[in-house]
């Protein structure tokens, strides 16, 4: 009982927690909300209070003490940072640009109001890398399209696959007809599941501990990445609801086709986190292995709790 009360004091402080106050939170404790959610899941409308709750700024972060830090960086550093930072900014402003068709194929309204919440929460995402960037690294980008086509990756063939045909493509189907629930749930497979929860919340573990274990919480960056795994974290919850509220409703349609998207997906997943030098993982005491494991890992989590195994 003592450990129960434990993991609920601190799953109320993440959930209260402001930016300042995220700078001394966890991101595996941010993640507890997921597992638990896992348990005993929310409504859609207690992820919508979740969400009146916990807004942010990215104007109130100070990333002063980033370029200070940015200053003292290796080159390696440098260069392995800012591979990843690309496809996170890149990431967040593509899943921004392709969410309102989901809005318009909701099939219930509750759907529908949350997932409007997460196309701010999106734009914000997109908005703090864009404020990271040009404060710290430094562009001569004089708008957001011209700093998007300055970071755009090109490094993994996996990522543009997934972000620039499986998403949009998904997307266009459900524009073209929002009352197409099969490609709702495909959707809601590629974008909460493989890009959300395996890709976006992996990355994001891993970069944040880096970043504890070098003693830098108190960048405006650490603050500030934590607290998009903390809207992160609502996103996933929400998609794991759905799908299965999908495979509770119909298991023979819906689980073959979650199981379809998933297969398909995995090398896309393999193919985003693989670098294209290995020492990028290995500056920061990490390895492509061990971020797969916990990818896949987290991911059979997720798919245990929605009904549904990849191996059937
Ligand atoms: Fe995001
Ligand atoms: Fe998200």
């Amino acid at each position: 009982m003592a450990v129960e009360n434990q993991t609920q004091d601190v799953m109320e402080r993440v959930a209260n927690a402001n930016l300042k106050q995220l700078g001394d939170i966890r991101i595996d404790d941010v993640l507890l909300f997921i597992d638990r959610g896992l348990e005993n899941m929310p409504t859609y409308m207690d992820l919508y209070n979740r969400w009146e709750k916990q807004q942010w700024a990215v104007g109130d972060l100070d990333f002063g003490p980033d370029r200070q830090r940015w200053q003292e960086a290796t080159d390696l550093e440098k260069e392995a940072t800012l591979w990843g930072r690309r496809l996170f900014f890149n990431g967040e402003e593509r899943v921004t640009s392709t969410l309102a068709p989901f809005v318009w194929a909701a099939p219930k309204p509750e759907i529908e109001i949350f997932l409007s919440t997460q196309m701010v929460d999106e734009a914000r995402h997109t908005i703090f890398f864009d404020r990271w960037w040009r404060e710290v690294v430094g562009t001569d980008a004089a708008d957001l399209k011209a700093i998007l086509e300055e970071i755009r990756p090109d490094t993994n063939p996996g990522y543009n696959e997934l972000f620039y045909e499986r998403l949009p493509g998904v997307a266009q189907r459900m524009a073209s007809n929002p009352r197409d629930v099969d490609a709702f749930i495909e959707g809601v497979t590629i974008y909460h599941i493989v890009v959300e929860a395996t890709l976006a919340l992996t990355g994001q573990r891993f970069e944040l501990e880096s970043l504890r274990e070098e003693g830098l919480t108190h960048l405006g960056y650490y603050q500030g990445f934590t607290a998009v795994a903390r809207d992160e974290s609502r996103h996933v919850n929400f998609g794991i609801k759905v799908l299965q509220e999908a495979v509770r409703e119909d298991a023979e349609r819906f689980a073959p086709l979650i199981q379809r998207t998933l297969v398909e997906c995995l090398p896309l997943i393999s193919g985003t986190i693989h670098p294209p030098d290995d020492r990028y993982y290995s500056e920061f005491g990490r390895s492509e292995d061990e971020l797969l494991e916990f990818a896949m890992n987290a991911l059979n989590k997720r798919l245990r709790s929605i009904g549904i195994n990849l191996a059937a």
